[in-house]
């Protein structure tokens, strides 16, 4: 740009040339700070300072312009993608109602043959009958409570909540529903495990996605033996750590990269819509954890997710 006080229109003034400097400098830290309205003063002289002024101002609208078209494709992205979570419920809802009423009929059929009997014989029920419709109640109450805080559409609320709880409340949902399928399910627990600051109806969702998938690809084919899904939790360098893992097929080298993409899918049309591990990937990301496949040591698929853990009380 060659020396300033050159420039056409004759030398500056130092004290001129000081101040022009100075103002100019103070519009780019404002930019750089965020205030992106910031403007030189010009003196359209046309003089060196007065170019640079226009170029910095210039400068400033730009970024002024880029930021703001950046903010309104954030907020969009973010619009885009609760709606993706959503979708991805929905998709997953319906999935779990077969299975949902598949439960519910089994407490429902002893209630109901405990009543028939009862009729029958024209005597009300005897007390160990009346304990087992309880527990039928009981059980139906748990399912219909599992379902309806899966459905739950709404903002991350987390809580401090058990480090085990949201696979207690995957398990809850789904094990027996996995059991039917002929799946044997071991669960593990960390010894002392700490709390977690989570949404446990959303990781809840997030483990009953893994678990579902685990169930659809031992559908498939068993890599060995007896289909099983491990499921557990241990405390690892101040991180709650999460696993499930089956003993299916488990995925092909070249699926491996675009598991977490949204509607990327092995499965029939109609069948899977490809969401569940991107929007399981979005449910992580929002508790500052992070999940990844690993082949799992039977050939099989293993998803490991990472929760940051919850700080003890009193410590710093
Ligand atoms: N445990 C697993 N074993 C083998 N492949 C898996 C396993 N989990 C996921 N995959 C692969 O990852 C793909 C994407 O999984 P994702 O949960 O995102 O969608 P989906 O299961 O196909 O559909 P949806 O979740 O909507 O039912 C699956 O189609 C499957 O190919
Ligand atoms: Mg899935």
């Amino acid at each position: 740009m060659g020396d300033l006080s050159q420039a056409e229109g004759g030398a500056l003034p130092a004290h001129e040339l000081e101040a022009g400097i100075a103002a100019i400098t103070a519009v780019l830290l404002d930019v750089a700070s965020g205030r992106f309205d910031a403007r030189a003063p010009r003196t359209n002289t046309g003089d060196a300072l007065d170019v640079l002024a226009f170029l910095v101002n210039a400068t400033a609208e730009e970024v002024a312009t880029l930021v703001g078209e950046l903010r309104a494709e954030r907020d969009e992205l973010r619009r885009a993608q609760a709606k993706l979570v959503h979708a991805a419920k929905l998709a997953a809802l319906g999935e779990l109602a077969g299975g949902v009423a598949h439960e519910l009929n089994q407490p429902l059929t002893v209630i109901l043959q405990i009543v028939e009997l009862s009729q029958i014989v024209g005597k009300p029920p005897r007390p160990e009958d009346l304990e087992l419709i309880r527990k039928a109640i009981e059980r139906m109450a748990r399912i219909v409570d599992g379902v309806r805080s899966f459905a739950r559409s709404s903002a991350m609320r987390a809580v401090l909540s058990p480090g085990r709880a949201p696979v207690d409340a995957a398990l809850e949902l789904f094990a027996e529903h996995l059991r039917r399928d002929g799946v044997q399910v071991v669960a593990s627990f960390g010894e002392g495990l700490p709390q977690v600051m989570a949404d446990v109806d959303r990781l809840q969702q997030v483990l009953v996605n893994l678990l579902a998938n685990a169930r659809d690809a031992l559908a498939e084919r068993s890599a060995s033996g007896e289909p099983r899904i491990d499921v557990g939790v241990h405390a690892s360098d101040g991180w709650l750590v999460y696993s499930v893992a089956d003993n299916g097929p488990g995925v092909a080298p070249e699926h491996q990269a675009h598991l977490f993409d949204p509607f990327f899918t092995t499965k029939d049309v109609g069948k899977g819509t490809g969401l569940g591990l991107s929007v399981s990937y979005g449910i992580v990301r929002d508790h500052g954890g992070d999940i990844a496949f690993e082949p799992g040591a039977g050939g099989g698929a293993r998803f490991v997710l990472r929760i940051p853990a919850a700080r003890a009380h009193g410590a710093p």
